[in-house]
């Protein structure tokens, strides 16, 4: 961005301020989509209270001059932790929509994991970025369910990221209040060829709630993971999990890594905070399979948390929309780039040099 203009604002200087910033050039029925959880948002508050009550233990003369962030994660080369999470409908925030999340994730050098609901078709997703996961919604028409994951696989996507805890939506009274649609113009365009590009507008309810409770498909169980298995040779994570159980079965089923989220505190309320549920799942996995995390990270601190914790990687969902909201890729770059400057700023300050020396040693 160009930071001499004199009319220009000041860019936000963290997460937190980027987000007022994003609430004031969105509308109120899209800032609320976006910002808002289940009922009253009380795993939405723990995701963020739980990593700030986490200490960390730094260590000193360590020689921290030189440092580094980049990870091997699933087959690929990442140039961070701090991956790209799945969020819907991208062309409410900028009219570029996913293509411009593509564009920072490409610069960044990052994973973008694209959402089912994008408004950007995936294959034009995928041209601009050759890190892109694909993030499945199993609808009950098996055959669209079934053509989303051959449409990801021959696009070029480097995995399919099946989420698990959103087949039953859950119930934002923000959505339902505002009534949330999609604009003129603007669809869940992966799902057209099946017909299911539309999100109604009812009067008494979330057009999107209406989308999900007619269309996806609550059968979902662990028997359906073999027939995905057998329908691509991409890697396959589950998004979602939060009982270390569920992660020994995603281990025992061939799953290939697994997201420690609640949806950003969008599904279940109550359910616990991610930092929270994260140490058993670790545990549960015991090094078989990588562990993601997602859900209140906005702070570089908290990507060296969650890594000392056990997780290979961190997602971050909001921040990537609000940068998106603000100054499209320049402004995603920005935001990601300030979380990034962050988590070296704190790596010296622990006394580690790269995503790998970070141990649970550092947790106070
Ligand atoms: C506006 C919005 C839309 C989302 N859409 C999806 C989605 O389409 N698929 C999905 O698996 N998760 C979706 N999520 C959940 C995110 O992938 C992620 O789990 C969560 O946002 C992480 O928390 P954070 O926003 O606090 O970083 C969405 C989250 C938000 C805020």
């Amino acid at each position: 961005m160009d930071d001499s203009s004199p009319n220009r604002q000041p860019w936000p200087l963290n997460l937190t301020d980027l987000e007022e910033a994003a609430g004031s050039v969105l509308s109120q029925m899209v800032f609320d989509y976006y910002r808002g959880g289940a009922l009253d948002e009380i795993t939405l508050r723990r995701n963020r209270a739980a990593w700030e009550e986490i200490s960390l233990r730094y260590r000193v003369l360590c020689d921290v001059s030189t440092r580094r962030l980049d990870i091997d994660l699933l087959g690929s080369h990442v140039t961070s932790p701090v991956l790209f999470a799945p969020t819907a409908f991208h062309r409410l925030a900028h009219p570029d929509g996913e293509l411009a999340t593509a564009r920072a994730a490409r610069a960044l050098g990052t994973v973008m994991v694209l959402s089912t609901l994008s408004t950007v078709p995936m294959e034009e997703v995928c041209a601009e970025h050759d890190l892109v996961w694909f993030q499945l919604y199993v609808y009950k028409d098996r055959g669209l369910t079934r053509d989303l994951v051959a449409r990801a696989e021959a696009a070029g996507a480097k995995a399919i990221v099946l989420t698990v805890d959103a087949q039953m939506w859950g119930r934002r009274e923000r959505d339902v209040r505002n009534r949330f649609h999609l604009p003129d113009g603007i669809q869940a365009v992966n799902a057209l060829p099946g017909g299911f590009g539309e999100m109604p507008e009812r009067a008494a309810e979330s057009g999107l709630a209406a989308y999900v409770a007619a269309l996806f498909d609550l059968t979902l169980s662990w028997r359906d993971l073999e027939s995905l298995r057998s329908q691509t040779s991409l890697p396959i994570v589950l998004k979602g999990i939060v009982h270390p159980d569920d992660a020994r079965l995603a281990v025992d089923s061939g799953i290939d890594a697994v997201v420690v989220s609640n949806h950003g505190g969008r599904q279940l309320d109550t359910a616990p905070a991610t930092a929270a549920a994260l140490p058993a799942v670790v545990a549960a996995v015991d090094g078989r399979i990588p562990v993601l995390v997602d859900g209140g990270i906005r702070r570089g601190t908290d990507v060296i948390k969650a890594i000392a914790m056990g997780a290979s990687a961190v997602l971050i969902g909001r921040p990537v929309l609000w940068g998106l909201a603000v100054g499209g890729d320049r402004g995603i770059e920005q935001a990601v780039g300030g979380i990034l400057g962050e988590l070296d700023e704190a790596m010296a300050l622990c006394g580690v040099t790269s995503p790998g020396d970070i141990t649970s040693d550092l947790l106070g």
